[in-house]
């Protein structure tokens, strides 16, 4: 896979023409690199889909949206047609296998599930139809690194949010301990990716008042933090605790409309994380043996520490599985809609 890449290199360059042939070629070389990614995240599903948890599911659907997007993108034009038969393969097989994970989710985490079916909903996923750039002036001087990440209040903060917390609740409510949470200055990591979430569940939900009034400014702010911590990863060498998150900040900013999340080199080194044989994403595939067997017990202290991931015996992760995909599917779609089918430069 990273010898293809490697191969393809040349054509990923920046373009210096924009004529339409080689518009068509980008498009050809991203499209050669990701779909066989996708292909083999799709087998994974296929046999898996009973076991995803809630993030897995969403992160299939949220691709399911984005190559959606990309046929629409791609549209007749012939030196797409090959790649085009492909993608609609892989949405025919993956919109029944969405429906039947998510029955078993239903049966599974049924609480859970209930504050969140939402974003499992046709149409709650929406992509961007325009790119904004990060700002690096909005970078924080110092992150506070003692940040401790409630999930529980950060759950219960969307959950209001998307109005499913209390029956006869409207949507797009904030409570003021969730705003003081959600716009907190400094912080980092997973509370970093989920203030952004927070207001790109908002977006996504139409909450347009009050706080939302100043989603956009909240957004540059923590997608620009996120790129920073992004670029920190990659220059320390991509340590394997830090990749989830990666592709999470890839995964959110990306579809909230951040292009410079999109760098062919992230997509590369991405792809290098599948592992080859189930076609998910999860411990590395390579000195997977050395890693010690997690018992019952420890399983149930991990999941009151992280109640998002599920780990297969495998290795395979759900949550990583489905922030992969999304994240991947985000390249493909914002190359197709990046580099635009211009009907004539000259
Ligand atoms: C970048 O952010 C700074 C600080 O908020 C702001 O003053 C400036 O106008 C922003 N620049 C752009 C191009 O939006």
């Amino acid at each position: 896979m990273y010898l293809l890449g490697l191969r393809l290199l040349p054509l990923l360059l920046p373009l210096l023409s924009l004529q339409q042939q080689d518009l068509s070629e980008n498009k050809v070389a991203i499209g050669r690199m990701i779909l066989p990614a996708l292909e083999k995240a799709t087998s994974f599903m296929e046999k898996r889909f009973r076991e995803l948890n809630l993030d897995g599911v969403v992160g299939f659907w949220v691709l399911e949206v984005q190559l959606k997007g990309v046929l629409e993108k791609w549209g007749q034009e012939p030196a797409l047609k090959p790649l085009s038969l492909r993608v609609e393969n892989i949405v025919k097989k993956l919109l029944p296998l969405i429906t039947r994970a998510t029955i078993y989710l239903k049966l599974s985490d049924s609480m859970y599930f209930k504050e969140f079916q939402e974003t499992l909903q046709p149409g709650f996923w929406n992509l961007p139809h325009s790119w904004s750039q990060i700002n690096t002036s909005m970078i924080y001087s110092k992150f506070d690194n003692s940040d401790f990440f409630s999930e529980e209040l950060s759950d219960s903060c969307m959950a209001l949010l998307l109005g499913t917390k209390k029956e006869g609740l409207q949507p797009c409510t904030v409570t003021d301990v969730c705003r003081e949470l959600m716009t907190k200055p400094g912080c980092t990591g997973y509370t970093l990716s989920h203030q952004l979430l927070y207001f790109l569940f908002a977006k996504m939900k139409g909450c347009s008042d009050g706080l939302f009034l100043q989603s956009k400014y909240y957004m540059d702010i923590f997608c620009a933090n996120m790129m920073a911590l992004n670029l920190k990863t990659e220059e320390v060498g991509y340590p394997f605790l830090d990749r989830d998150l990666f592709m999470e900040n890839i995964m959110f900013c990306g579809i909230s409309g951040y292009s410079d999340f999109y760098k062919p080199r992230w997509l590369q080194i991405i792809l290098t994380w599948q592992q080859p044989k189930e076609g998910c994403f999860g411990k590395p595939y390579d000195n997977r043996k050395q890693l010690p067997r997690v018992g019952k017990d420890q399983q149930q202290s991990l999941r009151r520490v992280k109640r998002r991931e599920k780990g297969f015996s495998d290795g395979c992760s759900s949550h990583k599985t489905g922030v992969a995909v999304a994240a991947l599917g985000g390249f493909l779609y914002h190359s197709a809609e990046h580099s635009p089918t211009i009907t004539k430069a000259r």
